[in-house]
C-alpha cells in the first residue's frame, strides 16, 4: 500500500504540472481560435483550470511540503507539438478544428488522470474532501470534453461541410 501511496503522490505532482501547463498554453489557443463558442468554451475552461491547480495543490499539501510539482514531460511534449501543428494552419475553420482536436486530446488525458487518481485515492484511504475535489475536477474535464464535441459537431463541421457542398 505504501508503494501505491507513493505512486499516487507522484501522479498528483505530475497532475499539478499538467494543469499549470494548460494555464500557460490555453490563452494562446483562445487567441488563435475564431469560432465564438469555441473561444467562450476555452475561456471558461481556463477559469476552471486555475481552480484545478488550486485543488491539486490542496490535495498534495496533505502529503508533501516544499517542491510539490513533478514535471510531466510527456504531457508537455503533447501540448508543444499541438501548438506547432496549430501555428502552421492558415484557414481559420481548419485551425479551429485542429484546436478542438488538441483540446480534446488534453481533456482525454486529464480524464484518464483524474479517473486513476480518484480510484487510487479511495484505495489508500485518502481524506474524503480530497476525493471529492478530485471527483469534481474529473466531472469538469468530462463536461469540457462534451462541450468541445458539441462545438465540433454543431458549428464548425456542419457549416463547413454545407458551405463546401454549396460551392
Ligand atoms: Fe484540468
Amino acid at each position: 500500500m505504501d508503494e501505491l501511496k507513493q505512486a499516487y503522490i507522484e501522479k498528483l505532482g505530475k497532475s499539478l504540472d499538467m494543469e499549470q501547463c494548460i494555464v500557460d498554453h490555453l490563452p494562446s489557443l483562445i487567441e488563435a481560435s475564431t469560432n465564438e463558442k469555441l473561444r467562450a468554451g476555452l475561456s471558461d475552461h481556463l477559469k476552471e483550470t486555475r481552480e484545478h491547480v488550486a485543488r491539486v495543490e490542496q490535495v498534495l499539501a496533505g502529503h508533501k511540503s516544499g517542491e510539490i510539482t513533478k514535471k510531466d514531460d510527456a504531457f508537455r511534449l503533447m501540448v508543444e507539438n499541438a501548438g506547432k501543428e496549430i501555428e502552421k494552419i492558415e484557414d481559420p475553420d481548419v485551425r479551429d478544428a485542429v484546436i478542438i482536436a488538441a483540446a480534446q486530446s488534453v481533456e482525454h488525458a486529464e480524464m484518464a488522470r483524474y479517473g486513476t487518481l480518484v480510484e487510487w485515492a479511495k484505495k489508500i484511504d485518502e481524506d474524503g474532501d480530497c476525493i471529492n475535489m478530485l471527483k469534481k475536477t474529473l466531472g469538469e474535464e468530462e463536461a469540457a470534453d462534451k462541450k468541445l464535441s458539441g462545438v465540433a459537431e454543431g458549428s464548425i463541421f456542419s457549416t463547413g461541410v454545407n458551405e463546401m457542398a454549396a460551392k
